[in-house]
């Protein structure tokens, strides 16, 4: 059973419910908070107990959802949201400000803005509370399925076109990979982006030693491209490597060692197999390939430059932003200092590393100061890698690699 960020119960479609697994508590505590409303929605993004942009958007169309499953229930006091159903056309310019507002909980991640200019368009074409319910059920519950479907179809897409280029340069054995942040069923509706292309590869490595095994008894078997290790980076200071793709990947038996963000190059030059690629998520991709992800991942991308490592990006279709023309037009995310000078985690034993228990059985979880109060910190949450960088895009719809002019033509994206 895959970890699930989500839990959506759509039985009844005018009373679906929402469970938020809180990432920040992993991976000691598995607990799952209740979503009710949008500024429910809109909390859980802002303190990234939700994160990663898929993950992103589905919570927040989820949260749209609910708040019209809660005025079509009565269940709203009227006053304290301004909303009125009685007065259609008022009611339209209140829910699009309450849309504008959940869109403000994390700026860079492009999937929340373009889930929400649909649902925008829903409100404007709805002329009462029971079409609204209907046609965001229809939309949040399609958006979700897709997200599966495509992360599958891109992850399988990117295992092969990896084992494709290997054949052709004559690549035979085993090699690692390279990942940063956390693009798994955590950051998605399950299975991933990035780290989806690791399970396929995976997968791919498992079933080609499974057929060794029964060939050699009989005949003299030709090696080929296998992956069999993954160096996810600890992703400093939000640590999504360390508290979340290290989680997925001992839940799954994916072998895997955990690096710090300074080792790449070290760990690049020192490998006991070659390290063939790197796959990273995007929070935006606009016209020119230009990629928004978390930060740190433009400086492997220089590295992996540096050692002839491919370097590749994949991302959903609705990771696309097709407006801005280069990454100059992407807003990075700031966040708060205390996410850098203060590190989050759970008390455990030092001897034992199993976590220490509160009077009702449950892991202490705490934050530790780790810098000097008065220092300034920069705290950018994304950085932007710039298209040269980049070996190839891949999407569910296909893996776009760049033209003679070193341009990625992603038109048929848009
Ligand atoms: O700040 P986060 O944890 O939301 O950042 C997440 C990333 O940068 C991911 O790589 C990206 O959203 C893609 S997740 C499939």
């Amino acid at each position: 059973m895959s970890l699930e960020a989500i839990k959506f119960d759509r039985s009844n479609k005018k009373n679906v419910s929402v469970r938020v697994l809180d990432q920040l508590l992993l991976p000691y505590t598995t607990k799952y908070l209740s979503v009710y409303t949008i500024d429910d929605g809109y909390a859980v993004i802002k303190s990234m107990q939700v994160r990663g942009a898929p993950a992103i958007a589905i919570v927040g169309a989820l949260s749209v959802l609910l708040e019209t499953q809660l005025m079509l229930n009565d269940h709203f006091v009227k006053n304290q949201y301004f909303y009125d159903t009685s007065n259609w056309s008022n009611f339209q310019t209140r829910f699009l400000e309450r849309l504008d507002f959940l869109l403000s909980s994390r700026p860079t991640a492009v999937n929340l803005s373009n889930s929400l200019k649909i649902i925008n368009m829903l409100v404007k074409k709805s002329t009462n509370i029971d079409e609204l319910n209907d046609k965001i059920y229809q939309y949040t519950c399609q958006l979700i399925d897709d997200d599966l479907n495509n992360n599958i179809k891109m992850s399988d897409n990117g295992a092969k076109f990896l084992l494709d280029s290997l054949a052709k340069e004559g690549f035979e054995g085993e090699f690692a990979v390279l990942t940063i942040c956390n693009t798994g069923s955590l950051a998605t509706s399950g299975y991933g982006t990035a780290l989806g292309v690791i399970r396929s590869l995976w997968k791919d490595s498992v079933s080609k030693s499974e057929r060794k095994v029964k060939k050699a008894k009989t005949e003299t078997v030709e090696p080929k491209a296998r992956m069999t290790h993954v160096y996810p980076l600890e992703t400093r200071p939000y640590n999504q490597g360390s508290r979340l793709t290290a989680y997925e990947l001992t839940q799954e038996n994916i072998p895997g060692t955990l690096i710090t963000d300074s080792s790449i190059a070290y760990r690049i030059k020192t490998c006991p197999i070659p390290i063939k690629a790197a796959f990273v998520g995007a929070d935006r991709i606009v016209r020119n390939g230009d990629t928004a992800n978390k930060i740190g991942t433009f400086q492997l991308a220089i590295i992996c430059k540096q050692f002839g490592i491919k370097f590749f990006v994949v991302a959903p279709k609705s990771t696309i932003d097709n407006i801005t023309e280069n990454g100059d037009g992407i807003i990075v995310e700031e966040r708060k200092a205390n996410e850098f000078k203060l590190v989050t985690g759970t008390l455990v034993d030092p001897n034992t590393e199993k976590p220490m228990l509160s009077e009702k059985n449950e892991p202490i979880s705490a934050k530790v100061g780790i810098t000097p109060p008065e220092i300034d910190v920069w705290n950018p949450a994304f950085d932007i890698t710039t298209h040269d960088l980049i070996e190839a895009i891949i999407t569910e719809e296909g893996v776009f690699t760049k033209d003679v002019n070193g341009e990625f033509n992603l038109e048929s994206l848009f």
